[in-house]
């Protein structure tokens, strides 16, 4: 049977038997902060089974991809390991129990219509103490009891031994169960049947509470259950995972071969390629924490594979195609990205390469060492010190070291990184929390009802107070400290306040009754709950009065331009760059949008400006802005933008822009609220575009109001900066360089001694100012200035004036130096003296930096010897002083750093330095010529 086959089949039996076909939760489920990858098909029904979210259904059945990292040095090594993996499974929600789940997993196993397995070759094990489970399978399946094995709670418990360890929440004994293959060969569990009954509170004993209502969880590994009914000896040998095997081979120029290193090799390359294509497909790019730091970790180790093999070049980018094929049955939208994700993966692995060959020396270094001091076990925090010193990667090291068989200690590398707050890769589990008092709340009301699309204040309910922070939160009936610090959360059974979502901001505003007032001063989503946050300014805020809950209206309006000009401009960049310019994340606040997309090159001011051009256009069409409700198969039939690894409901809130079946330009899938009319956006500006990261760029951009005041004052100071430089506002950036470079060339000419190579000041035409640009080309010619000074616009005009004192200082500067007459060892050698045989040049060289002293003594040197020089020049309010003395006469006790010495207390300062050559500072220009005085009298009496 084709592994789509068997996918197709479990949801289809399950369906007969009355379940909800649920669609796979992405594999990155961000709404979770519990776990980074989906560990299991039960996950997305977590709030299913504690009952905080008012059911539709009470049977669901899945095929859900799933990522776990527990078991990473296992893949490659065995036949059945993987990380990325599908998981089948069939859900109740308080609906049946024991009985059914046993005997319908039974019946689908065994029965001719559905997989046909031979009863002869399954075995079950139990919980210890679970009898009705054993019961079941003896009297109504008629298992022969000798096939019935019970096991502790290390086994048969999900989660995995939670009664003694943990964690606190539901949970249940399991039953398992086995296929034995023909010839003997190890038997393999392909299905975990988990009865959700307890709920745990704290340690042991009786710390298991039976839950009101008992649920099933089940898990079926699909790629096993796949190997079993194609016989193959593996999973990766299935129809689906040999082809990409074979595929790697190819890239790789070698052979599979099962038992050899080489095959091993291949076999994780086809995971973990897998592993990061779906990642990368659901936007979640190779980086530095949490689960982009296991899809870096995952695919370094997969190009060390590749480079172990003997490549040097990126070649996993070549696999996506081939999984992208494989996996299209169920994922059609992964053909969608391969290019996308080929590209990110192809980057990374380059990058990777380019530090294999370098890591590899430090590394043998490191194995040397240890060696030599006969330990076995690669220190983590070296390892860590390794990483972050010469970005050595630890997969590299954890990998040589396997293969001279030492440890890692990953643990410890991984504390020494976390200490930098760097890197997290441990995995955690599928946690289905203890009870908090907003768990409480969530049990009882189940959700806020949410008004806010149509009203700016409504009558509520209050449900819920909470004070203080978790984990010392509580509930309260009632709350009369007024004006103190403590945080507090109010819950009303309806709101026209939006909670903080889909990147916008939540709304702030007014609680308030007769009897007290509450700020709001910000609203967040917590399930279906919607959550004020604030304080109590006036009365006493009692549980279960009536209210009337007002958000802040006018800031309501600026997130409203700023929301639908996200959608705008979304539509713009998409227009401009093409379809790979989907949205990776936004911030959506009053007047004020950050929007972060795929593009794998920056922005360019052309492309900019046309960008804004659309959207301005937009703008003025008036373009009408409607939203609807309607499932989620319809949604995307119309084309609606869908965001990939995202999580919509279904059915799914549709925001279009433009009227008639024609003129829609805008279809997103959003809950955040919008303008009546694109018009209403008035002003639109763009202010930055960045990179955030491998492929990933970021536009901020402004709305309303404040994009006006923007405008106008970029306007104003592009204006200035052109005057200043007495260009016209079109050759800003030109004027800038021209500057810049006059600088460079000024800072040349006095640090070594020349003129300088770009003399003619800048032309100053003062008629120039009056050729206008429109107020478009007036604020990108200062953009242009900004970057060609490196800064944002908002500095660029007061850059400018620095950069004109500078050079105004540094023009002084070299006046004063060629005054003084020309700088060479000839014209010092004019003011020598020679006392007792030793040519003594003790000189003020005006302007004369101490490098260029340096050079100057250096030069003197070469011509006469023995010599001691001393230059001394003023800077400002400083002096600097530079001493310097031929080698022999260190032999006669005579050192720059004794001479410079008495010389630099007379100007207020001091300094030292090597025998032949010393350097000194001090405070007092006026009291050179003293000094000058005091360095003659000196070297006399070291040479006398
Ligand atoms: N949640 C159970 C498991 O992951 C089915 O094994």
């Amino acid at each position: 049977m084709k592994t789509n086959e068997l996918r197709e089949k479990y949801l289809a039996f399950f369906e007969g038997k009355g379940h909800r076909r649920v669609a796979s939760d992405v594999l990155v489920p961000t709404w979770d902060p519990s776990v980074l990858f989906t560990p299991a098909g039960m996950n997305q029904f977590k709030d299913h089974f504690l009952g905080k979210v008012k059911l539709e259904f009470t049977r669901a059945t899945t095929a859900q991809k799933c990522l776990r990292t527990g078991d990473i040095d296992n893949v490659g090594r065995t036949a059945y390991h993987h990380t990325f993996f599908e998981m089948l499974g069939n859900f109740s929600f308080g609906d049946y129990f024991k009985r059914e789940a046993i005997l319908w997993a039974w019946e689908f196993l065994t029965d001719k219509n559905w997989l046909g397995l031979d009863p002869a070759r399954l075995s079950v094990t139990v919980y210890h103490d679970d009898d009705e489970a054993a019961d079941i399978w003896a009297d109504q399946v008629k298992l022969p009891t000798s096939r019935i094995i019970r096991e502790g709670e290390s086994e048969n418990f999900w989660p995995a031994s939670a009664p003694s360890l943990g964690p606190d929440g539901v949970c249940g004994p399991c039953s398992e169960i086995y296929y034995h293959p023909p010839g003997g060969a190890q038997s393999v569990e392909i299905w975990n049947l988990v009865f959700t009954q307890f709920n745990r509170v704290g340690d042991p004993p009786d710390n298991l509470r039976p839950l009101p209502s008992k649920n099933i969880d089940t898990g079926m590994g699909l790629e096993r259950t796949a190997a079993t009914l194609q016989g193959v000896p593996t999973n990766y040998h299935i129809d689906i995972l040999m082809p990409i095997v074979e595929a790697a081979a190819e890239v790789c120029g070698v052979e599979y071969d099962y038992a050899s290193d080489t095959g091993r090799r291949l076999r994780r390359i086809t995971d973990h390629v897998r592993a990061c294509t779906f990642a990368v497909h659901e936007n979640v790019y190779p980086g530095p924490n949490k689960e982009k730091y296991v899809v870096k970790r995952l695919l370094r180790r997969a190009v060390l594979d590749g480079h172990q093999l003997g490549l040097r070049e990126p070649f996993l980018c070549k696999l996506v195609d081939k999984v992208a094929e494989m996996m299209a049955p169920a994922y059609p939208e992964l053909k969608e990205t391969v290019k996308r994700v080929s590209g990110v993966i192809e980057k990374e692995e380059a990058n990777f390469f380019g530090t294999i060959d370098a890591g590899l020396n430090r590394i043998e270094r490191v194995f040397d060492d240890m060696r030599r001091e006969n330990r076995t076990t690669v220190d983590g925090g070296a390892a860590a010190e390794l990483y972050q010193t010469f970005g050595v990667p630890p997969e590299l090291f954890e990998g040589l070291a396997a293969e001279h068989n030492l440890a890692f200690d990953w643990p410890g590398y991984q504390a020494a990184m976390d200490e930098h707050g760097l890197a997290s890769g441990g995995e955690q589990h599928a946690v289905m929390g203890a009870k908090g008092p907003i768990d409480s709340i969530k049990t009882a009301v189940h959700r806020t009802e949410f008004v806010g699309y149509d009203q700016t204040e409504c009558e509520a309910t209050v449900v819920g107070i909470i004070a203080g922070a978790p984990p010392h939160d509580q509930l309260c009936d009632q709350m009369d400290e007024v004006g103190h610090e403590q945080a507090v959360r109010v819950i009303l059974d309806r709101t026209p306040f939006y909670g903080e979502s889909g990147g916008q901001v939540g709304d702030t505003g007014q609680i308030e009754s007769k009897d007290f007032l509450f700020e709001v001063i910000d609203t967040q989503k917590d399930g279906e709950l919607t959550v004020h946050s604030g304080h109590l300014k006036r009365g006493v805020l009692v549980g279960g009065s009536t209210v009337v809950a007002r958000i802040d209206a006018p800031r309501r309006d600026a997130i409203r331009r700023a929301h639908s000009a996200t959608h705008l401009l979304h539509y713009a960049l998409r227009k401009r760059l093409g379809d790979h310019a989907q949205q990776q994340g936004s911030k959506v606040d009053a007047d004020w949008l950050r929007f972060d997309f795929s593009h794998q090159s920056p922005v360019s001011e052309l492309e900019l400006a046309s960008i804004a051009k659309d959207v301005a256009a937009r703008v003025s069409d008036e373009a009408p802005v409607a939203w609807e409700t309607l499932p989620l198969v319809e949604a995307r039939k119309l084309g609606a933008m869908m965001l990939f690894g995202e999580k919509y409901p279904d059915p799914v809130r549709m925001v279009s822009m433009g009227a008639g079946p024609d003129k829609v330009f805008s279809r997103e899938l959003c809950g955040g609220v919008h303008l009546d009319n694109t018009a209403d956006v008035a002003e639109f500006a763009l202010v930055s575009e960045e990179g955030v990261a491998a492929g990933t760029r970021r536009i901020v951009a402004l709305t309303g109001p404040r994009a006006a005041d923007y405008l106008r004052e970029t306007e104003a100071a592009a204006e200035q900066a052109a005057e200043r430089l007495g260009v016209p506002v079109a050759d800003l950036a030109d004027g800038v360089k021209r500057l810049l470079a006059r600088q460079r060339a000024l800072k040349k000419a006095i640090t070594s001694g020349g003129t300088p190579a770009e003399a003619a000041p800048l032309a100053g035409d003062p008629e120039a100012t009056l050729k206008l640009l429109d107020p478009a080309g007036m604020r990108a010619a200062l953009a242009e200035a900004a970057r060609a000074l490196s800064i944002g616009h908002a500095g660029v005009v007061e850059r400018i004036d620095g950069l004109h004192a500078e050079v105004a200082a540094l023009e002084q500067q070299l006046a004063q130096r060629d005054q003084a007459g020309p700088l060479t060892a000839d014209a010092l050698l004019e003011h020598a003296q020679v006392v007792d045989g030793v040519t003594v040049v003790v000189v003020e060289t005006p302007g004369a930096p101490a490098n260029l002293m340096r050079q100057l003594i250096d030069a003197v040197r070469q011509k006469t010897q023995p010599c001691a020089v001393l230059l001394a020049a003023a800077d400002g309010d400083k002096v600097v002083l530079v001493a310097g003395v031929s080698r022999d006469l260190e032999k006669r006790g005579v050192a720059a750093g004794k001479w410079i010495g008495p010389v630099a207390s007379v100007v207020g300062g001091g300094g030292g330095g090597r025998p032949d050559m010393a350097q000194a500072g001090g405070k007092h220009p006026e009291k050179l010529p003293e000094a000058l005085e005091t360095a003659r009298r000196v070297i006399s009496e070291m040479l006398g």
